[in-house]
Order: C-alpha cells, then structure tokens, then sequence
C-alpha cells in the first residue's frame, strides 16, 4: 500500500539512485536490529506446509530473492525479515570491481521488465566473507562469478579464490557462468570449461569449508536445447546439488519499445514478464533430463504465486524473484505465500514438498 503511493516518486529516480535509497532504507531502518526483530516475528511465522526440504537444507519457504540486488551481502537480514524464505547474494568476485559505466540500468515499466548491463558491480570476495561471517536467521545462497580483468587461463583459479575466502559463510555455493555483461563468461557454460571449472570449486568448498555445502550452477535462457541437456548431464554426472535457471536474456522478444528505443538502450540482460515462458520451457527441460537427481531452482518472470505454483509443478523445488521484487515491492514474498498457498490447495495438495514436479495436468 505504502509502497504504490511511493511508487510514482521511486520511478522519477534514476533506478541506480532508487536502488541505493532503498537499500540504505533496508540496511538502516528494516536492518535496525529491534525493526528487524519485529518483523522476523510477524513475517517468520509461516504455514509448514510453505516447507521446503532441498539440497539438505529446510527452507521455510519456497520463494527466494534472486541474485543481483544484494551484490554485497548488505542486507540479507534485512531481506530475509520482509518475508524471503531465503536471500542469495551476490555475483560476488575474488576481486572489487566498479562493474560498467552508468547507465547501466533501465526501467521498461509497460513490460514490467528491465534490461541492465552493471558487470559483475561489487566489492570483492574479502569484503563479503566479513559481512557473511556473522550469526544469522536467513538461509543466504554465496553466487560467485569472474572478476573481469582476470585472463581467461587464469578463470578457474579465479573462481578458487573467491571459493576459498566465501564457502565458510554460505549456504549453498552458485557458480554464475551465465551473465551477459562479462565477457566471455558465457563460454564458460560450454562442457569442456563447465566440468573442470564445476570440480575445481568442489574441491575448494571441500577444502574450506569444514563441511558438506551444496554447489549450485546457473545458466542463461538463451541456451541452445542441445546445450541445456549437456549441462543437466553433466550436473548428474558431478553431483552437481542444483541448476538455477535462468539468468537474464540477451533476446528482445515480445516487448513493446520500438526497435529504435531498444537500440538506444543498447546491451544487457532483459529480465521480467517477457522472460517468463522461456523460462518456464528451460525448467521443463532440465526435468525431463535430470528427473528428481539435482535440485531445480526456477527464476525469471515469476511475479506471483500462481506463476510459483507452477514452477513447482514443473519440478522447481524452489523459486526466485528479482524484477517482479522491483515492480511489486516489499510486500511481494508474503503476498506471494498467500496466493501459494491458495493455488496449492485449490489443486488438491497439502504441501508444496508433495507438489513439487507434480506436472501441469
Ligand atoms: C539489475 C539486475 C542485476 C542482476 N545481477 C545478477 C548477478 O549479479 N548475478 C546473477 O546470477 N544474476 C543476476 N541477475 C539475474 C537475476 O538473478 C535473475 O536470474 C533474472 O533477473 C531473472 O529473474 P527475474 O525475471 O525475476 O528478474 C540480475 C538481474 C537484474 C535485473
């Protein structure tokens, strides 16, 4: 309620300044520890059957924030007491980056969608350990990528070092191989880089973090089929705990700008509404590829939580959210419960657990 009367005056904003604002409103105000006890009282008591059993790990519910808003662990706590049933953090780097010059971040409102180009904008891997090494109440996901003026060669390595400082203090463990705004980063995905890169980080997580902490990779929508089953067998074959898929496209498809306009915004990765059925169809995929052997994580488009409800169908064990979190505002995770959980029962389940790849029938 709150948020649509802000609404008008958050979208005069640049959506970087925006973004600041509302992070510094979520560090300082929802993050002030008396605040955030309040909420976590009201916004943690859940419907069990929300419960969601993954990777080893008991998520409270299935709805999580997406990579991408909190680049540098900031406001996790924060994130997790409005309603978030997990936050992952992230695209972390071994090193600080500035990401690319501004502007680098664009509101397509009518579509309810964004492009953005930021390249990999964070503080680096030391900088995220201190933040992540305190006592905490959210399951946090640690998403790592390349830093950018590190050499192809030395990729591996790269993707160690951040392994090494971050696997303590995670979760569960992403390798981001699927940003458009890195070059090059996408050819990671292909299975001759992906299985060494995949085995690299596990023995690092193995080494550093003095327990069993699940690895997680995540990949583009704009895969070709081909491509999305040799990584669905490729996670069978290492082990691999879980896919998250998908990252942003690099596709215009069915928005309603005029060619000029989306020239004029130029590269980055389109996320929202026009990414949802590809999306959908990649979830779908990897099911009938890796049937219920690795964890599916469905994100991109999903706005409410019909459309989560049927992700879970599709087989996703847990969902994502990010631009449907911009256009819907901080009230989203728990309305999205609400309209879960009535999609859930309406079609006869008693639990999201028993519903997850129960088809579309
Ligand atoms: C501004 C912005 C920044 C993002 N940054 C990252 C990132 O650093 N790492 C990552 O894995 N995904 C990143 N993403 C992708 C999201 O995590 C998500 O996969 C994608 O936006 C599709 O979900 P959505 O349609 O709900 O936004 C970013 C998305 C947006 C819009």
């Amino acid at each position: 309620m709150i948020y649509r009367l802000l609404r008008p005056l958050i979208y005069a904003l640049p959506p970087e300044v925006a973004h600041r604002l509302a992070f510094f409103f979520l560090r300082f105000v929802v993050g002030f520890y008396p605040i955030r006890k309040l909420l976590n009282a009201i916004n943690g008591h859940r419907d069990p059957a929300l419960q969601v059993k993954a990777f080893g790990l008991d998520f409270p519910s299935p709805i999580g924030l997406a990579a991408g808003l909190d680049k540098d662990a900031e406001a996790y706590e924060a994130l997790g007491a409005l309603g978030f049933g997990y936050v992952e953090v992230g695209t972390i780097t071994a090193e600080a980056q500035p990401g690319n010059p501004r502007p680098r971040l664009f509101r397509l409102v009518s579509d309810r969608a964004l492009i953005n180009r930021m390249g990999f904008n964070n503080g680096g891997a030391e900088r995220a350990a201190r933040r992540l090494s305190r006592k905490r109440e959210t399951i946090v996901g640690v998403n790592i990528g390349k830093t950018k003026r590190v050499k192809d060669e030395d990729t591996i390595e790269d993707y160690q070092r951040s392994t090494r400082l971050l696997a303590r203090y995670a979760d569960y463990f992403v390798v981001n191989i699927s940003s458009p705004n890195t070059p090059g980063l996408r050819l990671l995905q292909a299975i001759d880089k992906l299985d060494p890169l995949l085995r690299a980080v596990r023995q690092s997580l193995d080494a550093h973090a003095g327990r069993y902490v699940p690895l997680l990779v995540k990949i583009a929508p704009d895969l070709a089929d081909e491509d999305i089953d040799q990584i669905a067998d490729l996670a069978v074959n290492l082990g691999i705990d879980g896919i998250i898929a998908t990252n942003t496209t690099i596709r215009r498809d069915g928005l309603s700008l005029s060619q000029r306009e989306i020239e004029a915004i130029g590269s980055g990765g389109l996320s929202g509404a026009p990414l949802r059925e590809r999306s959908l169809d990649v979830l779908r995929r990897l099911r009938a590829r890796v049937g219920d052997q690795v964890t599916l994580i469905s994100v991109g488009g999903i706005e409410d939580g019909d459309e989560a409800f049927r992700r879970i169908k599709a087989g996703a064990s847990l969902v994502q959210i990010y631009t449907g979190y911009i256009y819907g505002g901080p009230g989203l995770p728990k309305r999205m419960e609400r309209e879960l959980l009535a999609a859930m029962r309406r079609e006869g389940f008693d639990s999201i657990q028993k519903a997850i790849g129960a088809g579309e029938g």
